[in-house]
């Protein structure tokens, strides 16, 4: 109570004190746009604090832990769906995007998040969920009540092949046919998720008028911009051509989403979104499951018309930890002609420590990729508790799961809820996440790997975040710097130097569980040294003497600028 009272004073004060919020233009002199140098992070609502201990992270809490996130070194928080939904994809499913799910406050709290983060300079980000709404959404329930209804065609009716035949042959990627009978209407509806999950037609210039006015309405309240759930699937073939099937490497036939997915008409609606966010100065995440640089391109759009920032996932599906293949996905971001924008997991992959930990080096490996991504030429887009060292911590039962996924494919997908764990606030009672049993199992590591904890620790993961994230901001070659290669095809190190006007940081990682000695000719690449000057290290502390060999313990990162 006391807090929500301060929140309501600061924001009285925010009224008083501070014009009616005219958009602002965050371009500096260097032409940068405020989101290239910002540090982003995702925050999972359900499962990042509690403010009113009911087990259930919600707004509130977010804004009692801003002065932390400031502190880490985070600009930009993105909140996974909060919006009123019935919850069969945990807020995925919105029932009205004007709103905040009760669960999690109210449209005040909201206000309030918004305001305080522009206190602390910070700024928020919605998910928008755009290619769906939740069955229980007004507009499908009007949809669905009959064929005449005006919203009929804001959904994608279709008549059957015939009695108990869907219109084709298309699966939904959660299983199943992606099409559900309706009896009273005679007609199925497409579904690319959940059947709960009825795709709009975005066709309709009626849907499109609606949604992106959605976009307005968020922008005027303070939002700084979208990440746009599952742009990819937007549009579907009108003709509903059957889909072709291929065999994988286990002999299952797995559908080709030719004709469900990525199709050309999505780049038209992006470059249209893309003119309401310039009016806001806001800013376009995508969530873009590209499989080559080609397809990243189109995201960016020509003349970067589309999305400012399509989350680039290949470098997601790198699943050890191996310098040539990190180095190759990195040639490809930097290749696409367009801001990189790197991404390590989020609430659909499992966590970084767990993917690339291997039982041994785990903390040191979870500092090693943090030193490669943080430090990369672009955006880095981080998720919550990853800077503490969460780990997966995967239902033991199907009794247990929560996500829908998981019940439906046990054991072999346990589905999502490992990676949605609380956060770790303390070593107290439900890692001080909430004073009652949280709505997801914490992790039982918390008692070592909270923020209190580690707060204290300073070769902590997450003092150690902290010290990436403030060489981020302040050395010129982080925030413009080129990337530059340094050695092609080392198997186990990967060096890259970051320039910008005279300024030259060399990034040196080892990719191995063993030491390594690392030869460098810097002057091969057009570099002069006569020493380092140690920025950061994740092993050993001391100055390098020599500029040609640098050595390095399993899975160190050094960081070092050019003198
Ligand atoms: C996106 C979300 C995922 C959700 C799906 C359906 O992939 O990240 O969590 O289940 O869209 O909305
Ligand atoms: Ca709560």
């Amino acid at each position: 109570m006391r807090r929500k009272l301060a929140c309501i004073a600061a924001l009285l004060f925010l009224a008083l004190a501070t014009p009616a919020p005219a958009q602002k233009k965050v371009v500096d002199a260097e032409a940068h746009q405020w989101w290239q140098h910002a540090v982003f992070l995702e925050i999972y609502p359900r499962s990042f604090a509690d403010s009113n201990n009911d087990g259930i992270g919600d707004i509130n809490g977010i804004t009692s832990k801003l002065d932390y996130l400031r502190w880490l070194g985070v600009d930009a928080i993105w909140l996974t769906p909060m919006y009123p939904s019935p919850q069969v994809d945990f807020g995925y499913d919105v029932s009205d995007y004007e709103n905040v799910n009760p669960e999690y406050g109210t449209l005040k709290d909201m206000d309030c998040l918004i305001a305080e983060s522009e206190q602390r300079n910070m700024r928020v980000i919605l998910d928008f969920v755009i290619n769906h709404t939740s069955d229980k959404h007004p507009w499908f329930i009007e949809s669905a009540s009959s064929r005449t209804n005006p919203k009929r065609d804001w959904y994608i009716w279709r008549d059957g092949k015939g009695p108990g035949n869907p219109p084709n042959n298309w699966g939904a990627v959660f299983g199943g046919p992606a099409w559900k009978y309706d009896p009273k209407t005679d007609q199925w509806y497409y579904h690319y998720f959940y059947p709960q999950q009825p795709d709009l037609n975005w066709r309709n210039p009626d849907v499109e008028k609606a949604m992106f006015d959605v976009t307005r309405w968020w922008y005027k309240r303070g939002v700084a911009g979208f990440r746009l759930d599952a742009v990819d699937a937007l549009f579907e073939d009108p003709k509903l051509t059957d889909d072709p099937f291929i065999k994988d490497a286990n002999g299952q036939l797995v559908e080709q989403h030719v004709y469900s997915d990525k199709l050309p008409e999505v780049h038209g609606v992006l470059q249209r979104l893309r003119r309401v966010a310039d009016e806001y100065d806001a800013v376009l995440i995508g969530e873009t499951w590209t499989s080559n640089v080609e397809e990243l391109k189109q995201y960016y759009g020509a003349n970067n018309s589309e999305l400012q920032m399509p989350m680039d996932f290949m470098l997601t599906i790198v699943n050890k930890v191996s310098a040539p293949e990190f180095r190759k996905q990195i040639a490809m971001a930097e290749s696409s002609g367009g801001w990189p924008v790197y991404v390590m997991s989020n609430h659909d992959i499992r966590r970084v420590y767990d993917r690339y930990g291997d039982g041994q080096h785990d903390d040191q490996i979870a500092k090693l990729i943090a030193s490669l991504y943080l430090t990369l030429r672009g955006t880095p887009i981080m998720y919550y508790g990853e800077e503490i060292g969460m780990e997966n911590n995967d239902p033991k039962r199907i009794e247990d799961v929560m996500d829908t996924i998981g019940r439906l494919n046990w054991p072999k997908d346990k589905g999502r809820d490992g990676e949605r764990t609380p956060m770790q606030w303390t070593a107290g009672e439900n890692a001080g996440f909430s004073a009652v049993k949280p709505w997801n199992p914490v992790d039982p590591r918390y008692k070592q790997y909270n923020v209190e904890v580690e707060k204290k620790d300073p070769n902590s993961i997450l003092n150690y975040y902290r010290s990436l994230l403030k060489l981020r901001h302040t050395e010129a070659a982080f925030l413009d710097g080129n990337y530059v290669a340094l050695n092609e095809d080392d198997a186990n190190i990967l060096a890259y130097v970051r320039s910008c006007k005279g300024q030259n940081i060399l990034v040196v990682l080892n990719m191995s569980s063993s030491a390594q000695t690392f030869h460098l000719d810097l002057a091969a690449k057009g570099f002069s040294a006569k020493t380092f000057k140690t920025l950061l290290a994740s092993a050993k502390a001391g100055e390098e003497t020599r500029t040609d060999t640098i050595s390095l313990e399993p899975f160190e990162a050094y960081i070092a600028e050019l003198k």
